[in-house]
């Protein structure tokens, strides 16, 4: 059982967090709830209180003869700010302790996550901006905002990631090592899911990828500090925490996103199925039965993983993924291995389809070969277990 502190900042998002909350504690995880004053008029103690089971107060002066301003940072396995406000990050930025959250900011020495809600404007003034750099640079996992609905009418980058999301950041957090963040500063680009091509109006030619293991790669990034975008084919899953989303359908999208993206990038991992090949042309009208079977012509689509090797800058890693069954001429592993000579990537994970079929499953197993023939065998395990393994190699990759 961990020892969390939730901060609670001022801010409207301040109701999701009793959904965090619920899930913190449901999970099993012991949490203290250290509202500021301005939090405490958006969501009353009493919610706090009942939810945690443990008295909540803001005041540094409460309870003194048991020094919670001290007492409550030390103990602390994780502190997570959600929502953390401009002024909030404005206070940690400047070491200001004027109330128990920001003394307790000061006095933890485990992991701090700080989870930004906020207009867009404020998001993006350079004050904040200076501030979050400064939060970063201290090795705090500072959350970038989602995009969406905000307060009221207005819309944009600035709003909390849901609940589910910051959960699944915390747990990758606590399950890390102390130096957890050591993607920070490095910009990332993932692709995920499975493209589609147009038949006719109504049809299309598709895979049964659903995003899962591009997800929880993006999603581990995110959790270790990189600046995530995330090119997703037709996934229909939440959004991870942190990450920039870009949504695609086809291959065609899909290569023109992927390679305009990846030239910042210092990492580019295909997790995508993308289609070999599409038709040649949709039809402008829905197919109809009387008409006789169609004879849809297919033409090749673009091979991304090559055209990302061919164009790549110098330090990039670039991960290719392929899910094999073998065959009569070579085993999965072997064709893997091919596969990845042909390709010329730096890494290829390669998923044994059949039994543990990797597609729409939560667990995977797989071997990451790699391009000087080092082979990591990644057992049975949740997709995240095995993305992590995945950035594990591509900063070994970094150092080298
Ligand atoms: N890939 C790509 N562009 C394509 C097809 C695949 O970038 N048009 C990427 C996938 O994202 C994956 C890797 O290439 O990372 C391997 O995909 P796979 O379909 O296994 O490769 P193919 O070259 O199509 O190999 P084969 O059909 O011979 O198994």
């Amino acid at each position: 059982m961990s020892r969390i502190v939730l901060g609670v900042a001022g801010g409207i998002a301040a109701y999701k967090s009793c959904d965090l909350l619920r899930r913190l504690t449901e999970t099993g995880h012991d949490v203290r709830v250290v509202p500021t004053a301005t939090a405490l008029q958006f969501v009353g103690a009493a919610t706090w209180a009942a939810l945690s089971g443990k008295p909540v107060s803001a005041d540094l002066m409460d309870d003194v003869h048991e020094v919670p301003h001290v007492r409550i940072g030390q103990e602390a396995d994780l502190v997570v700010v959600a929502p953390a406000t401009a002024n909030l990050l404005a206070k940690a930025a400047h070491g200001l302790a004027d109330d128990l959250l920001t003394n307790v900011l000061l006095t933890a020495r485990c992991p701090i996550v700080m989870v930004p809600a906020m207009h867009t404007e404020m998001w993006e003034h350079p004050a904040t901006a200076d501030n979050v750099a400064t939060l970063r640079r201290r090795g705090i996992l500072v959350v970038e905002p989602a995009e969406g609905r905000l307060t009221g009418t207005d819309s944009g980058k600035g709003r909390m990631p849901e609940p589910a999301a910051i959960l699944s950041i915390i747990e990758q957090t606590l399950g890390r090592p102390a130096d957890g963040l050591d993607l920070a500063g490095k910009h990332v680009v993932v692709s995920a899911g499975g493209t589609r091509e147009s038949i006719d109006p109504v049809r299309f030619m598709g895979n049964r990828s659903s995003g899962r293991q591009g997800y929880a790669l993006a999603s581990s990034a995110a959790a270790r500090g990189a600046h995530v975008t995330l090119v997703a084919a037709n996934v229909e899953l939440p959004t991870p925490a942190g990450v920039t989303v870009i949504p695609v359908v086809t291959a065609e999208e899909l290569k023109n996103e992927v390679l305009s993206r990846a030239r910042a990038a210092d990492a580019v991992v295909m997790a995508a199925a993308v289609a070999d090949f599409r038709p040649s042309a949709s039809a402008e009208h829905k197919l109809k039965k009387g008409e006789g079977a169609p004879t849809v012509v297919l033409e090749p689509t673009d091979d991304v993983l090559a055209a990302l090797v061919a164009g790549r800058p110098d330090h990039q890693v670039v991960v290719g993924f392929a899910a094999e069954t073998g065959d009569e001429r070579a085993t999965w592993l072997e064709l893997g291995r091919e596969k990845l000579a042909r390709k010329g990537c730096d890494l290829l994970v390669v998923n044994q389809v059949g039994e543990a079929m990797a597609f729409g499953t939560e667990d995977n197993a797989a071997v990451v070969l790699d391009r000087e023939g080092n082979e990591t065998v990644v057992s049975t395990g949740p997709k995240l277990a095995l993305a992590h393994v995945v950035w594990d190699l591509v900063r070994s990759r970094w150092s080298d």
